[in-house]
């Protein structure tokens, strides 16, 4: 359905695509792996019509596409879930799903028609929304559905989904792969990014694994196992993906007492230097609305926050960061980087303070540190001074962390530290983490990755729905555990 023949593609001092072939079969769910800035996105766009290859040709149904676009690899059947989300906010449901290609009564919209086909792309989705939803008032989950949705109502032959289970809960991640199913059986041919190395199995038929823009091999998924996979990836073994070693905790950083806001009720819980607190549960739990509320960014109706032994304000980011708490937000894209910045610029926002003499920075050191961080978490970059914007996703995301485990705290918030990046730079800040809490800081860790909970942290704390159902010490945790808390199957809450 598709073949990418020597396809190669440059940007200012980074070859993105070098020399790709790559075939997609009908009905075949191929998924593209790498570490984050590997080229896979840029493949993607080159096949969108989004960008253009400077070698190598694009074939589509054994044609070759002599120029491609947009519209055009629109035309031929190509349909794109990208990985930033593209709908309009202001717009409808139904707006959205049907823009560019709204159906006419004469010279008018076919609302009715639109409405009603809205209405059956969203049920098939099992989502019970009305279609005439403005999507700014969508979660972000809801919104990557739609766009599921609006790929569906194209019809198209051959469909692209870019990381599309990165903000996905459990069980819209289930309805999802049983649209894929469905698809597959009708012949469409997918191609599937993700980093979430479980799920490859489950909807996967062959996997390529790309690295620094080249391609490392395609394989059949029955033929390869996770380790030999994770170690194509990263270009070498992994032997501990968890380094932890576990100290003695020291006094109490953060405390929260019966703490009840929108979202969570009577919440406490304590976090000690040395250590790393667990946050698990499942999506939609309250966790990042607790997270908020003790970072400041939100208000909540009772209760008590204390940094080291000292309460703190409600709804007082200043508060929050005098007392040193640092809190890295879930959804980094909006919340976390100056798109128009550049790397190191992002990176020492919160650390100008302490690289330079009375407010003048000391610019040597200041790259120095971020070269540093470049280097260790593997960041796809030329130089410190690429702007953010033109980095890939996952990179974005690497900077970010960047910024906050340069930063001198007492508390980190962290709220999914590791969605979106690479298993390589993954056990890299898995590392850095540890230090931070030998050194004496003290982190709170919100994740919905049950692996990576269960091998960083010390304690875990288990929230469902906006209630604290359980603690755990990490000798006693296992997975089955956790999630019986998760699920609140246990009659006995703490
Ligand atoms: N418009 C652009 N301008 C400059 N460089 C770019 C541009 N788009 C991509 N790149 C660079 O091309 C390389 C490949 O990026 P790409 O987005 O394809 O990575 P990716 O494999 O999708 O990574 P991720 O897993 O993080 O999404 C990166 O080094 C990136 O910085
Ligand atoms: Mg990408």
């Amino acid at each position: 359905m598709v073949e990418f023949r020597h396809i190669t593609k440059r940007f200012p001092g980074v070859l993105a695509l070098d020399d790709i072939n790559i075939e997609l079969k009908p009905g075949e769910v191929h998924v593209l792996i790498g570490e984050n800035g590997a080229g896979k996105s840029t493949l993607m766009k080159v096949l969108s019509g989004a960008y253009k290859q400077d070698e190598g040709e694009l074939l589509i149904d054994g044609k070759v596409v002599e120029k491609n676009s947009p519209i055009i690899s629109s035309s031929l059947g190509i349909g794109m879930i990208y990985q930033e989300l593209n709908l309009i906010p202001e717009l409808s449901i139904m707006k959205n799903i049907f823009l560019g290609n709204e159906k006419k009564k004469g010279i008018f919209d076919d609302k009715k028609y639109m409405y009603q086909k809205s209405k059956e792309y969203l049920s098939m989705l099992h989502l019970d929304i009305d279609p005439n939803t403005l999507v700014k008032n969508l979660g972000v989950g809801t919104q990557q559905m739609v766009e599921i949705a609006k790929a569906i109502s194209k019809n198209s032959k051959v469909l692209v989904l870019d990381e599309p289970t990165s903000s996905l809960t459990d069980s819209e991640i289930k309805e999802l792969f049983s649209i894929i199913k469905m698809l597959k059986e009708k012949g469409v041919g997918m191609f599937y990014i993700s980093h979430r190395l479980e799920e490859l199995y489950e909807v996967g038929d062959r996997v390529t694994i790309m690295r620094d823009g080249t391609k490392v091999g395609t394989y059949d998924l029955n033929e390869i196992k996770m380790d030999e996979m994770i170690e194509k990836i990263a270009g070498r073994k992994i032997e501990n993906l968890y380094p932890r070693n576990r100290i003695k905790h020291g006094d109490c950083v953060l405390e929260v007492k019966n703490l009840t806001g929108k979202g969570f009720e009577n919440i406490s819980l304590k976090v000690y230097s040395g250590e790393i607190a667990g946050l698990s549960g499942l999506v939609g739990a309250g966790r990042t609305e607790l997270a908020r509320a003790i970072f400041g960014i939100d208000n909540y109706t009772s209760g008590e926050i204390f940094v080291n032994g000292v309460k703190i304000n409600k709804n007082s980011t200043g508060e929050a960061v005098k007392a040193g708490i640092g809190l890295l937000p879930e959804d980094r894209k909006i919340q976390g980087l100056a798109l128009k910045k550049n790397i190191r610029e992002n990176m020492v926002i919160t650390v100008l303070s302490s690289l330079g003499k009375k407010g003048v920075v000391n610019l040597k050191k200041e790259k120095e540190v971020c070269q540093k961080y470049v280097d260790e978490l593997e960041i796809a970059t030329p130089t410190i001074e690429k702007l953010a914007g033109f980095l890939s996703g996952g990179t974005q995301q690497k900077v970010v962390i960047a910024k906050w485990l340069m930063a001198n705290l007492k508390l980190f918030i962290f709220d999914e530290p590791t969605r979106g990046i690479d298993v390589g730079a993954k056990s890299e800040i898995y590392r850095l983490m540890d230090e931070l809490v030998a050194k004496g800081a003290a982190v709170l860790m919100i994740s919905s990755d049950l692996p990576e909970v269960l091998g960083m942290s010390d304690r875990i704390y288990v929230m469902s729905q906006g209630k604290m159902t359980g603690c755990l010490n990490h000798d006693e945790a296992d997975q089955n555990l956790v999630l019986t808390y998760a699920y609140n199957q246990k009659e006995e809450a703490v």
